[in-house]
């Protein structure tokens, strides 16, 4: 199959289990409202309404990956400190119950990126550090400086990726079958996102299996002169 059909193929199977869950459930409580009590009503409405965010998600992964060829980054001077705070005041609104521990590099390092796209990545490495632990564990976010390169680890204390799985994490639709991935909703598309973005900001993405869960490292050129001179907005 060409790639295209595939990657049809596959958004439409991954469409029909959230379609297919609301439509049953609306279906039931049209026919039998009347006989219904409001604890079912309620909980039939959760369902919909869990099933409709996991098809936004999905609609907008989606849309992100058929952008990433022919997108325009723009790229200019950018915080890594500011960008990895920004990213932590977002998560914690949604995971309130795990801990964040930020060691950040004194210096304020930064790099040539497209600050969205920059955010975009620590979101959903840091969003997998929460999805794949347990609550009240804690996620760790640092930055540490080489003579060249800016390098930001995010590690957890989770379930671990074996390193078996080093390529096919990162592969479109690719979920790994453990208790934790069939516990929450995804749609395998985050880690390929991030990897194509951080490989369009000439970066380069890798993990560990710490032995108590996983460290993703990402490293980055670190901001040159020559980044200074050049035009701000490159594809
Ligand atoms: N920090 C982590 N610890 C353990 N497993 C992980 C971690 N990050 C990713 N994985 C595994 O890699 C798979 C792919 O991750 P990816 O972020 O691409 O997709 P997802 O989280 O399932 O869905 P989404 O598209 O919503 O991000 C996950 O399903 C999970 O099995
Ligand atoms: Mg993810």
């Amino acid at each position: 199959m060409k790639n295209e059909e595939e990657f049809i193929s596959t958004v439409s199977h991954e469409m029909r289990t959230p379609l297919t869950s609301i439509r049953g459930f609306a279906q039931t409580m049209l026919s039998s409202w009347d006989k219904l009590d409001d604890e079912s009503k309620k909980k039939f409405l959760k369902i919909i309404e869990q099933q409709s965010n996991r098809l936004i998600h999905l609609v907008e992964n989606i849309l992100s990956v058929t952008k990433i060829p022919d997108e325009k980054l723009v790229f200019k001077k950018t915080s890594v400190n500011y960008s990895i705070s920004t990213v932590i005041q977002i998560i914690k609104q949604k995971y309130g119950n795990y801990k964040f521990e930020l060691n950040l590099a004194k210096d304020d390092p930064a790099i040539y990126a497209d600050a969205d796209k920059l955010e975009q990545i620590l979101i959903n490495l840091v969003e997998n550090a929460c999805k794949y632990s347990e609550p009240g564990s804690t996620v760790k976010v640092s930055t540490k400086e080489t003579d060249k390169s800016v390098i930001i680890y995010v590690q957890d204390e989770g379930c671990g990726i074996d390193e078996k799985y080093a390529d096919k994490i990162f592969e479109k639709f690719s979920r790994i079958d453990n208790p934790l991935t069939r516990k929450t909703q995804g749609s395998g598309l985050g880690l390929f996102i991030t990897k194509s973005l951080t490989e369009k900001m000439k970066g380069k993405i890798s993990f560990k299996n710490t032995g108590h869960g996983t460290r993703f490292e990402l490293e980055f050129p670190q901001y040159s002169m020559e980044d200074h001179a050049r035009c701000s907005v490159t594809s």
